[in-house]
């Protein structure tokens, strides 16, 4: 029975069942889902306390912070980031018109407003509290956005359901990347294309500063997590403030460190640790970006053969790969069932 109003009905992600609704929970002959305005929960228990760990940090982020919620603010500073994190142009986004699509790790729904207003049908999770906020974030924009509280890794969507399915920085934050990049694909239709984003591995001593400073921060209470980060911003703009260049005319292969000439900030951050300070994003936004880097616990990175690796394995037609500052911009389409 079709119970309401969208042409992508949410099932039992446990059993696949129908659920019926009596406003206040989804039911299924298994399970019993609670709604909270209009946004059913289905993920009430997170067993995996990595996982847990890592809802309860982009719960905080989200409900603390309104990056990406003024319309001015995103189109002029955010947008062109998302962009270039999707491996998109502006005008590309007409790819998005008329499709049924799927967000996986909607945040508080910054991303959606680059594929949201022109889906026929539009539909977020998220695992984290996070998307309680979308609603009213993204009001002006998506008329009816089908949320619902949910694990990538259970989604309460039946297989080749959706034209599209999209992910910002979401699948490198779960237990396993692979596996959720897989069960996000199990969703989409064959024919259909997906356009995800994850963190490439970085140079050896970044990679070691990052650990490092993830192990020191990631147990911390959100906020003490944010006001310990401090000295990595202030020492990224301190950098950026020096607006010096340094020219290193080899490579230094032991390090990954390329021949050229660098910022500053820049050459520390690739190379050293994340200390992320854009002018025009200001003091709050850039801590934001190193707390949302050292605060998760799950924070995998990953190679482009790995990448490559797993488009083989899922049959996937690769558009584009594409290697960015800190990850991958990957457009794929389905061309067989995931099993
Ligand atoms: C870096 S944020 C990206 C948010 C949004 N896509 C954006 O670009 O603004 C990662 C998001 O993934 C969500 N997430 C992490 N693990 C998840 C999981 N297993 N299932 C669903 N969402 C998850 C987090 O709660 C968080 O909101």
């Amino acid at each position: 029975m079709e119970i309401f109003n969208q042409k992508i009905q949410w099932v039992d992600p446990i059993t696949n069942e129908t659920l019926n609704s009596d406003g206040h929970y989804l039911v299924s002959n298994h399970s019993s889902y609670s709604i909270s305005n209009g946004i059913p929960n289905f993920v009430d228990n997170v067993n995996d306390q990595t996982q847990k760990q890592v809802q309860e940090s982009f719960g905080e982020k989200w409900t603390q912070s309104d990056f990406g919620q003024n319309d001015a603010e995103f189109e002029e500073k955010i947008k062109p980031v998302y962009l270039e994190m999707m491996g998109l142009e502006e005008s590309d986004l007409d790819i998005f018109n008329n499709k049924i699509i799927l967000e996986v790790g909607i945040g508080s729904g910054s991303s959606s407003r680059l594929w949201g207003p022109q889906a026929k049908e539009f539909h977020g999770v998220d695992i984290s509290k996070a998307i309680y906020r979308v609603q009213t974030n993204l009001k002006k924009l998506i008329p009816n956005p089908i949320l619902s509280q949910a694990d990538i890794n259970k989604l309460p969507y039946l297989d080749e359901s959706f034209d599209v399915v999209v992910s910002n920085g979401v699948f490198h934050h779960t237990p396993d990347t692979k596996l959720a990049l897989k069960n996000s694909l199990k969703k989409l239709k064959i024919g259909g294309f997906c356009i995800f984003y994850i963190y490439k591995t970085k140079s050896p001593i970044r990679e070691f500063s990052d650990d490092y400073i993830r192990s020191k921060i990631s147990d911390l209470h959100y906020d003490n997590a944010w006001e310990k980060i401090k000295p990595l911003t202030d020492f990224g703009k301190l950098l950026h403030e020096k607006n010096t260049q340094i020219t290193i005319p080899f490579d230094i292969e032991l390090l990954g460190i390329k021949k050229g000439t660098y910022d500053l900030q820049r050459f520390f951050y690739d190379y050293f640790f994340k200390c992320f300070w854009k002018d025009s994003w200001g003091y709050d936004y850039s801590n934001l970006v190193n707390v949302d880097w050292y605060h998760p616990k799950y924070c995998w990175r990953h190679s482009k053969d790995e990448i490559q690796s797993w488009c083989a394995e899922f049959n996937l037609d690769i558009k584009y790969i594409k290697e960015l500052e800190s990850g991958y911009a990957c457009y794929v389409v389905k061309t067989s069932s995931i099993t």
